[in-house]
């Protein structure tokens, strides 16, 4: 596949579909000099925990060079862009705000919106101010106050300039792979605290929401989740059961709270150490009315009964064809999944805020020819047109990533971006994948 196609009469095809590209602050900006150490800082220091041992203290060097990356990214032709904001750049340790944090990101703003590109931000994409882990982190409750201060204070200064907020970006990552398996920052393993640190990040969520209506009610106000669609290894009724488990314990965790105000049945289930403590009126907090659900999907996994007594379930390794970071490609299950979400829950306009593949590229005569992410586009974009052909209202599609960044645990060694970046010289090339994007987008 050399070419990214949509059928012609494709509802994506029409100017009211927003196409995107996507980053987030700790994987591309760099510029750690001028801002409070985080989370990620912390734990990139910490022997063993990033594959290639590097940090983001370059990373894309974003910091210095965005005039030239919002110029790169109107190159694409694209209508949006989703950036975050680091929590620990434009916050000092009092809890004020910090001017000259404040002003990058409104020149940012200011610059993309000039060039009528719209603006996604997300205001955690997982870079935890560093003070507030010492606190507890996520696992204290009071995390969550703290982050409805920080989003009032930050959402007054950015004033108008943002189309659209999202409180969190998937929410499972920071609970699960921070706080209960220990793979991301900070780090923290054991089944007892995941449930505890999901609970106050969607109670954030709820109070950033309360912040967003009265702070920014004119924006796309809502939350980006990621779902890893759970299939049954085989048809038995114990696999079939395994992965149901799966799918209410990574994915339906953190979609339920926010439609129906409670969290899956398995809960019951649960060893009483693993559960969360649910304050009165919580639930109702967390279950705010959105204006928009961000959908992440990269792969599916495939499960079996529990191998043993105390388990809910089997992951097995993923099947094939796999990309470079070892996820199985399979598109069915991102229209499998989006179709599925509109039966259970009364949904809002869905925007795919981050798909994309990482691929072992390599750069000839200084030209990426990376046809396996462009034949990943093709079909997971397909992928997306189906789910609208059967009724889903999906709005906008998003590529991760605009270009390749610090991929967290994997750190440089795997490349997502639609521009490779060369991070002895910070230069940035267009991949065959980019321009097929924009062909794409310039069709229209
Ligand atoms: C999800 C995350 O939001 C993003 O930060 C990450 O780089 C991509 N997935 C790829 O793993």
């Amino acid at each position: 596949m050399t070419a990214i196609k949509l059928p012609k009469d494709s509802k994506m095809l029409s100017p009211k579909f927003t196409f995107g590209v996507a980053t987030a602050s700790f994987q591309i900006e760099g510029g750690v000099e001028d801002r409070l150490p985080c989370i990620w800082d912390t734990f990139c220091a910490t022997d063993g925990k990033i594959a290639d041992n590097s940090d983001g203290k370059t990373a894309c060097d974003h910091y210095n060079l965005w005039q030239q990356d919002i110029d790169l990214i109107e190159s694409l032709s694209v209508d949006a862009y989703r950036l975050s904001i680091s929590w620990p750049r434009v916050i000092t340790l009092d809890g004020q705000l910090n001017p000259k944090g404040v002003k990058f990101y409104t020149d940012l703003l200011d610059g993309l919106n000039a060039k009528g590109i719209k603006t996604f931000v997300t205001l955690y994409h997982w870079d935890l101010p560093q003070h507030l882990e010492d606190q507890g982190g996520w696992l204290n409750r009071d995390t969550a106050y703290k982050y409805a201060e920080y989003v009032d204070l930050i959402t007054q200064a950015l004033g108008n300039r943002v189309h659209s907020y999202a409180t969190f970006n998937e929410p499972f990552c920071s609970a699960f792979l921070g706080y209960e398996i220990g793979v991301h920052a900070p780090g923290v393993v054991g089944k007892e605290f995941g449930r505890k640190a999901a609970h106050h990040i969607l109670l954030a969520h709820g109070l950033g929401m309360k912040v967003l209506q009265k702070n920014s009610p004119d924006s796309l106000n809502g939350i980006v989740l990621n779902f890893t669609p759970c299939y049954p290894s085989t048809d038995s009724d114990a696999d079939k059961l395994a992965a149901d488990y799966a799918d209410q314990y990574i994915n339906q965790w953190y979609i339920k709270p926010l439609f129906d105000a409670s969290y899956p049945k398995m809960i019951d289930e649960l060893d009483e150490n693993c559960k969360p403590e649910i304050l009165d009126g919580d639930m109702n907090i967390i279950a705010q009315p959105l204006d928009f659900l961000g959908v992440n999907y990269y792969t599916r996994l495939t499960y079996s009964a529990p191998s043993q007594a105390g388990e809910f379930y089997t992951e097995l390794e993923h099947l094939y064809p796999r990309t470079d970071i070892g996820w199985e490609i399979y598109p069915k299950a991102l229209t499998e999944l989006l179709v599925s979400l509109n039966t259970q829950y009364k949904l809002p306009p869905v925007y795919i805020a981050e798909n994309g593949a990482a691929m072992p590229d390599k750069m000839e005569d200084g030209v990426i020819n990376d046809l396996d992410r462009i034949d990943y586009y093709h079909k997971h974009l397909n992928a997306v047109n189906d789910a609208i052909e059967q009724g889903v209202d999906i709005q906008g599609y998003f590529a991760w990533s605009l270009m390749d960044n610090f991929e967290w645990a994997e750190g440089y060694l795997k490349r997502f971006g639609l521009v490779r970046v060369n991070y002895v010289t910070q230069q940035r090339t267009i991949k065959n994948s980019g321009h097929a994007y924009k062909a794409l987008i310039s069709q229209r």
